[in-house]
């Protein structure tokens, strides 16, 4: 039975920020060292980048870049990595040494490179607000105090212009170095914020926040004036002690109520009438967790073989499947939906890790997951307009990996339009693995119908070095009146372009 969909462009629902299509990038395995900083390597540039890795990343626009972590962060002091002289790290949040050699500017350079904005995380665990500030001030201070000046010592005559930072990177929880009292952190939070806007008042300053009232309340209710983002996170298939990828199935299961951390969170701002300033930056989402044992936990590994050889099993890409493009899709329409209130997301991470893209000495592979923001971020349009399905909406019932089952809609729909130019582009995910679904989408006029596939020979396709069994196809299907029908195939991602 074809489902009737209805699109009414005139009735927006709101515009969305480019950086919902944000992304993330920690020093963890090699995301960074042997990841996109390789200097030397055949393949980088005179700054140490890996040229096949920046092409991929500009390819999909990328607009913003969260960095150096995550868990990183809360032990990391950037003064050890600006300057001639790096202090090498013992990172202990992932139990490694870190030559500090990729720091601050190197960062700035690689985000100048990409053409996309800096977002700084700090150390709000062992840190201080006298180093979060300090930080500012190297970065955004033209030449006043030792900072700035420094900066310029280090060949960076103009200031490095960051607008976007972050206070902390998940300080609620038991496996964060310097974890918080929601108590605790409201008062770090004002404290740091307080200082870092006597250094640079136009900066943009995000918390760590969860979809917890007790520590998201508190810290509205103690920073709210301060602070113009409220950051949260959210993988769903948790793996970080057991490698154990959820079935195809299971992870359409997690796609129920996909945006339950944004709306427990939109519903606490509008509590504090904080909805209509502070917007939410889902700074860490991903379908799969990463997998790091015996890290996060008080037990801590003993041989590497038991905490560091087993980070490589998130270098299997063939984890990365239909399962993820679609669940990935699922996603960026919820995070459409909320664009009046979300105005920034990061996949995480981008690269590596359970990243996009995968790196290796030879080249790179763009996993399912890519395709997923190639297609939306250049084929989607900026403003996203009302859609409504009519007729019964197929539904599955699947597995939930914890236990149970859900029921979830087989398809999933956005529609959008374009504020410089005509014409609309839906996303229209089919979630359901084994059978096609119908749409019936009326049209004003004759217009011409292009679609946009993403998908695999089976739910489980992926991409890896020398197997692209992950494709995109486009079918230009003529200019059509009346009423276009589009058949959405199993487990699959299209993007609809109509006029
Ligand atoms: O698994 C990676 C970690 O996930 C990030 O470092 C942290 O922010 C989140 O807990």
């Amino acid at each position: 039975m074809p489902l009737n969909v209805h699109i009414t462009p005139r009735r927006v629902i709101g515009q969305r920020s480019p950086m919902i299509y944000g992304h993330f990038i920690e020093h963890f395995h090699r995301q960074i060292y042997g990841g996109v900083y390789q200097p030397g390597h055949p393949l980088s540039d005179e700054d140490g980048f890996r040229t096949d890795v920046l092409d991929a990343l500009r390819r999909i626009h990328i607009p913003i870049l969260r960095w150096p972590g995550g868990c990183f962060v809360s032990s990391y002091h950037w003064k050890d990595a600006v300057g001639p002289e790096r202090q090498p790290l013992f990172d202990k949040a992932w139990r490694v040494e870190d030559p500090n050699t990729f720091g601050t500017d190197e960062y700035v350079k690689l985000c100048r490179k990409l053409g996309c904005e800096p977002y700084i995380c700090t150390n709000a665990g062992t840190g201080t607000p006298e180093e979060m500030s300090d930080w500012v001030e190297y970065c955004n201070l033209a030449n006043e105090g030792r900072w700035a000046r420094w900066r310029i010592a280090n060949g960076f005559e103009k200031p490095h212009g960051v607008k976007y930072w972050s206070i902390g990177n998940e300080n609620y929880g038991h496996w964060e170095i310097g974890a918080k009292s929601a108590e605790e952190w409201g008062r770090l939070v004002r404290e740091s914020a307080k200082m870092m806007r006597h250094v640079d008042p136009t900066a943009e300053l995000s918390a760590a926040a969860i979809h917890d009232t007790a520590w998201t309340m508190n810290l509205l209710r103690t920073c709210g004036e301060y602070i113009d983002w409220i950051s949260i996170h959210e993988y769903w298939d948790m793996m970080p002690e057991t490698n154990h990828p959820a079935t195809y199935e299971q992870c359409m299961a997690f796609t129920d109520r996909i945006d339950h951390s944004v709306r427990e969170v939109r519903g606490m701002l509008a509590a504090l009438r904080l909805d209509g300033r502070i917007k939410i930056a889902f700074d860490e989402w991903n379908l799969r967790s990463w997998h790091h044992p015996n890290v996060h936990t008080i037990r801590q590994g003993v041989g590497k073989d038991s905490y560091l050889t087993p980070r490589d099993k998130n270098d299997d890409n063939s984890t990365y499947t239909m399962a993820d493009a679609v669940f990935t899709a699922c996603f960026l329409n919820a995070m459409h939906r909320h664009c009046d209130i979300v105005g920034m997301a990061n996949f995480a991470p981008v690269l590596n890790t359970r990243g996009c893209i995968y790196s290796d000495d030879n080249g790179v592979v763009l996993r399912s997951t890519y395709h997923v923001f190639d297609l939306y971020v250049n084929h989607m349009g900026d403003t996203v307009v009302d859609l409504w399905a009519e007729g019964d909406m197929p539904q599955m019932t699947v597995p939930f990996k914890w236990g149970g089952e859900r029921t979830v809609d087989c398809v999933d729909l956005l529609a959008t339009a374009f504020s410089d130019k005509p014409g609309l582009a839906v996303a229209a995910i089919n979630k359901d693995a084994e059978n096609a679904h119908t749409l019936h989408i009326p049209l004003d006029a004759p217009s011409a119908i292009t679609l946009l596939t993403l998908n695999g020979d089976s739910k489980d396709a992926y991409n890896d070095v020398g197997h692209e069994g992950v494709t995109v196809a486009e079918t230009c299907l003529g200019v059509q009146e009346g009423c276009a029908e589009i058949a959405l195939p199993p487990h699959s991602v299209s993007i609809i372009r109509i006029g």
